[in-house]
């Protein structure tokens, strides 16, 4: 495999990802591991990665030398870059100049990073200590305003590095510059796909239920599906799919997943009606952090109710079920505080959310994975486009897009308001150009309007539709104003409790896609 060595920064993840998008298997390990056991992975390139410290700062990570001695190809990313220089014998400085964002790099076209690109580029930054020398025998190959030395490399040795992170979107050639390394640098020869990744999946998912039983907890959407799939290759029929019908749901939802998924799959399902439940726990609340940690609490617990039943119905006792297959993502695993050193932003239910004294063991075979790399596997294992395409929906559903206390009747409002903006998009042929439309009621707040002759005082509707690569960034998309307007006028016609349709113009930062 490719190795990117972590050294403690959200980026890593990002970098293997890159990695594979070149076609190529990576894998992750901290920079902890003893270089005897990097080395025993047999890696054919190294990457080191950014992290949050100063080469200098007490504690900070430090690079054995002996890794970059191996004879293994390595590319150091920004830390990992300042560690590589300072192993190697180079100086790295506080300058004073501290670079955060875009920049312009000026690079050497000539060189084996930059073959083939202009001479100079934008390149995302950010750094507070800069090489202020090369280390013997490597080349410097660019510098930027805040760094004479921005990049280096020796093509004997097969050591490169940059200072800024190719690994971001930002920086405009990133992804040549990383393939240069790993295709003329390494000399590697891309080898990595769907197929592959599939099979490696499976066997990994195989080892670790071994021949217990499994449920899955199906929601319908993209993630959960890919995720049952997966697990059905693995362990056949001892896999039973459960899907729970909260309540929050949106129209025609239960009935979409019973006929499409079951239909491409065959897999055992069992639908629980859980509606009741789930409301009355979830009465009286507002706190969205709140309201994710009961969801969560109440699925564990109708899976808990669910598993029990399963093995008795099925009369197989000597196989209890002891696995839960969550279809968590790499971003859920992130932004639930689970990265190295990242905050909690929200407690995603099928991570941050669930009780301590959870009775079964997760599985989560999609972890590592983004979101369209998890549509690829899913082609590759045959899920139904319809669901492979699907745009996400929360685990938690319109109990996060309520914002106020979730009751039946503001449910009823919501669910008919998504109706009808899903069915708008759809129709104008948009889908694919938006990530996903979150429609949110402001059920605590009410405006005055005029209908008819008479005024009204109803609840805002707020639609959020996003552009996004991955969920972890996103941008407001510019519907066009005809769809726009065609949506409001309907909502404000034929839902009666809303008098007010707004567009939520912000970016993810500093908003993030959902309300709660
Ligand atoms: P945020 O609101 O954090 O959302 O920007 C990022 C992406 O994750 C989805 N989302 C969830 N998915 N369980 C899920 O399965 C959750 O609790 C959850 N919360 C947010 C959200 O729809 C968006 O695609």
């Amino acid at each position: 495999p490719v190795l990117v060595v972590d050294f403690g920064a959200q980026y890593a993840q990002l970098i293997a990802r890159r990695v594979r998008e070149a076609n190529l298997f990576s894998e992750v390990v901290p920079h902890t591991m003893s270089v005897a056991d990097m080395l025993a992975k047999q890696p054919a390139a190294i990457v080191l990665s950014g992290g949050p410290s100063s080469v200098y700062a007490e504690g900070a990570p430090s690079l054995d030398k002996a890794l970059l001695e191996a004879g293994v190809p390595v590319f150091g990313i920004c830390y990992g870059f300042q560690a590589m220089v300072k192993a190697l014998g180079g100086t790295v400085e506080r300058t004073g100049l501290r670079e955060y964002g875009a920049t312009q790099a000026t690079v050497r076209p000539e060189s084996t990073l930059f073959n083939g690109q202009p001479d100079t580029q934008s390149v995302w930054m950010s750094h507070g200590d800069s090489v202020s020398e090369a280390p013997k025998g490597l080349a410097v190959t660019a510098t930027s305003p805040g760094a004479d030395v921005a990049a280096i490399e020796d093509n004997d040795r097969r050591l490169y590095g940059v200072q800024w992170h190719p690994e971001v979107l930002h920086s405009t050639f990133g992804q040549q510059v990383l393939e240069n390394f790993l295709l003329h640098g390494a000399r590697l020869s891309p080898d990595w796909t769907a197929a592959n990744m599939v099979e490696e999946l499976v066997t990994q998912a195989k080892a670790d239920i071994g021949d217990a039983r499994a449920i899955c907890a199906l929601s319908g959407g993209v993630d959960s599906s890919v995720a049952a799939a997966l697990v059905q290759r693995a362990i056949g029929d001892r896999l039973t799919c459960v899907f729970v019908d909260h309540g929050l749901l949106r129209e025609g939802e239960a009935e979409q997943v019973e006929q499409d998924f079951v239909k491409a799959t065959g897999v055992d399902l069992v639908v629980i009606d859980a509606r009741e439940q789930f409301l009355t726990a979830l009465a009286g609340v507002s706190d969205p952090e709140a309201k994710r940690k009961i969801i969560g609490r109440e699925f564990i617990r109708t899976f808990e109710q669910a598993a029990r039943d399963i093995v008795q119905d099925r009369g197989d006792e000597e196989h209890p079920v002891k696995f839960l297959v969550q279809g968590t993502l790499y971003p859920d695993v992130v932004e639930s505080g689970g990265g190295t050193g990242a905050a909690n932003i929200k407690s995603h239910h099928n991570v941050g959310g669930l009780p301590d004294d959870l009775q079964f063991s997760l599985v989560e075979p999609l972890r590592l994975l983004f979101k369209d790399e998890v549509r690829q596997v899913g082609r590759e294992l045959g899920v139904p486009e319809a669901i492979v395409a699907r745009q996400p929906f929360p685990g938690p559903g319109l109990g996060i897009r309520i914002i106020g206390e979730v009751t039946e009747e503001r449910l009823d409002i919501l669910r008919r308001a998504d109706a009808i903006a899903r069915a708008e998009l759809t129709a104008a042929g948009l889908d694919r150009d938006i990530w996903q439309c979150p429609v949110v009621l402001l059920a605590d707040v009410r405006s005055v309007g005029v209908q008819g002759d008479g005024r009204t005082y109803g609840h805002p509707i707020v639609l959020r539709p996003v552009s996004s690569e991955d969920a972890m960034t996103a941008d407001w998309t510019r519907l066009p104003y005809e769809v726009l307007a065609k949506i409001s006028g309907r909502i404000t016609n034929e839902v009666a409790e809303v008098n007010r349709v707004v567009l939520d113009v912000t970016s993810k930062p500093p908003g993030t896609i959902e309300w709660e």
